[in-house]
């Protein structure tokens, strides 16, 4: 059997270790080092629809999975179903959920899922004068469209609010992704990843997990694309979790379907425990990165199951089952990240396949081979994995050998999963 991932992160690694098996052959496009000692990377871009088109008729692929937000808005799951390839992501419509902050904010608000109360805009003036009118700070504000998770503005002040507001719309600092804003309610709480496969009948959730998305320790620095994660979260207690189904998980599927935009895949819900119970902060259409790396970790169903079950619309009858333990994924990125950075240094304390046995699993997420040697090619590179008993535990085993990996000017934060 063939099958091809799309994409070239430590989340793409992990679906195509979660994939391994004898009889699977695997390609990946485009990949990365790391990968490249499981699967056959491909060099196509993750965004060329038609040259993923080709290679996956060309090489008759059995199997495809899209897990990036931009080729699945842009509707890559839809070419190759066209193509006749059998593919695992939600379609354009579905996928909508996330490239469009507007659309998934009046898709909660028609369906009463708990959410930030907001208001959308694409006139300056009548956003400025909106937070005016609120005088309620912190106040958000979001560039609805994809923004490689830097179009959010948490303002503290109307002069922070108002640079916002003119930078997206005025000036169109993210492109067409800012041309439509959403201002809202700032909400406070601890912040709690749930990733779940659905075939638009049923939700299976895989384990809870927990981000850490500032640069540095005590979570000081600027947003990144994720630090380190750990599941499960210690928030996301059974109590909430039966909440968090009942008024957010299923509620979505059913509108979404009810929109005429059935989604299969696997959907993210970004959720925030208020004291008010719990509330969607976003949506994304896939899997995280690096949560996807934890959950799978932990995920004892094989994936090629739960895959088959989604797109054939029987999820009902399987399980999603996870480990009991803890899992924890640091990243370990290039000095200066998520700003600017150096590439090409060499990766210390890796065998030929790219792993450590001190970890659970070395997940590449930037890493080029050359002359038999892995070197950093990115911002994060390698995203280092322990498991425990519980979270303590994992933590224990990644902080007491994290050092041995390294490279010129890498630095990880010391603190994913709380102080120890
Ligand atoms: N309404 C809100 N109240 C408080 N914090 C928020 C709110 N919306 C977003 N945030 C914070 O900003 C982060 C990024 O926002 P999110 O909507 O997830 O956008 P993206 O991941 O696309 O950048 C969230 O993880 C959360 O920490
Ligand atoms: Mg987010």
């Amino acid at each position: 059997m063939k099958i091809l991932v799309v994409g070239g992160g430590g989340r793409e690694h992990a679906i195509i270790k979660s994939l391994a098996a004898e009889g699977r052959q695997l390609f990946c496009a485009p990949g990365n080092a790391g990968i490249s000692n499981l699967a056959t990377c491909v060099d196509i871009k993750i965004n060329d629809i038609d040259g993923i088109v080709k290679f996956a008729t060309e090489e008759k692929i059995d199997l495809a999975l899209v897990s990036q937000d931009e080729p699945l808005v842009l509707g890559m799951v839809d070419a190759l179903q066209s193509a006749g390839i059998r593919t695992f992501g939600p379609n354009k419509a579905a996928a909508i959920i996330e490239g469009s902050k507007a659309f998934s904010k009046d898709l909660m608000k028609k369906y009463n899922i708990p959410t930030a109360a907001y208001e959308k805009f694409t006139d300056s003036a009548a956003a400025i004068e909106y937070i005016k009118t609120q005088n309620s700070y912190p106040t958000v504000i979001k560039a609805s469209g994809l923004a490689l998770g830097k179009g959010v503005i948490i303002a503290q002040t109307f002069e922070e609010a108002k640079e916002a507001v003119v930078e997206m719309l005025e000036i169109g600092k993210f492109g067409d992704s800012g041309k439509e804003i959403v201002i809202e309610e700032f909400l406070t709480g601890p912040e709690v990843s749930v990733l779940a496969f659905t075939d638009g009948h049923c939700v299976r959730p895989m384990i809870s997990s927990k981000d850490h998305k500032r640069a540095f320790d005590n979570d000081e620095g600027l947003n990144t694309g994720g630090m380190g994660v750990i599941a499960p979260n210690p928030f996301y207690t059974d109590e909430v979790e039966k909440i968090a189904y009942e008024t957010i998980l299923i509620p979505t599927i059913e509108a979404m379907n009810a929109e005429g935009r059935t989604f299969k895949g696997v959907l993210y819900y970004g959720l925030m425990i208020t004291d008010k119970g719990p509330k969607v902060i976003e949506y994304n259409c896939r899997f995280g990165d690096p949560e996807a790396q934890v959950c799978l970790s932990l995920l004892k169903t094989d994936l090629l199951e739960i895959v088959d079950a989604v797109i054939d619309e029987r999820l009902s009858e399987i399980e999603v089952k996870s480990e009991d333990g803890a899992a924890i994924i640091v990243m370990m990125c290039s000095g200066g990240y998520p700003e600017s950075y150096e590439k090409g240094k060499e990766i210390t304390g890796l065998d030929e396949n790219g792993q450590n046995d001190a970890f659970h699993y070395v997940f590449h997420s930037g890493t080029v081979k050359k002359d038999g040697r892995y070197l950093s090619n990115g911002g994060r590179v390698l995203g280092l994995v322990a498991k425990g008993k519980d979270i303590a535990d994992a933590q224990n085993s990644i902080y007491s050998n994290i050092d041995k990996v390294s490279f010129e000017k890498s630095f990880y934060r010391h603190d994913i999963g709380g102080k120890r």
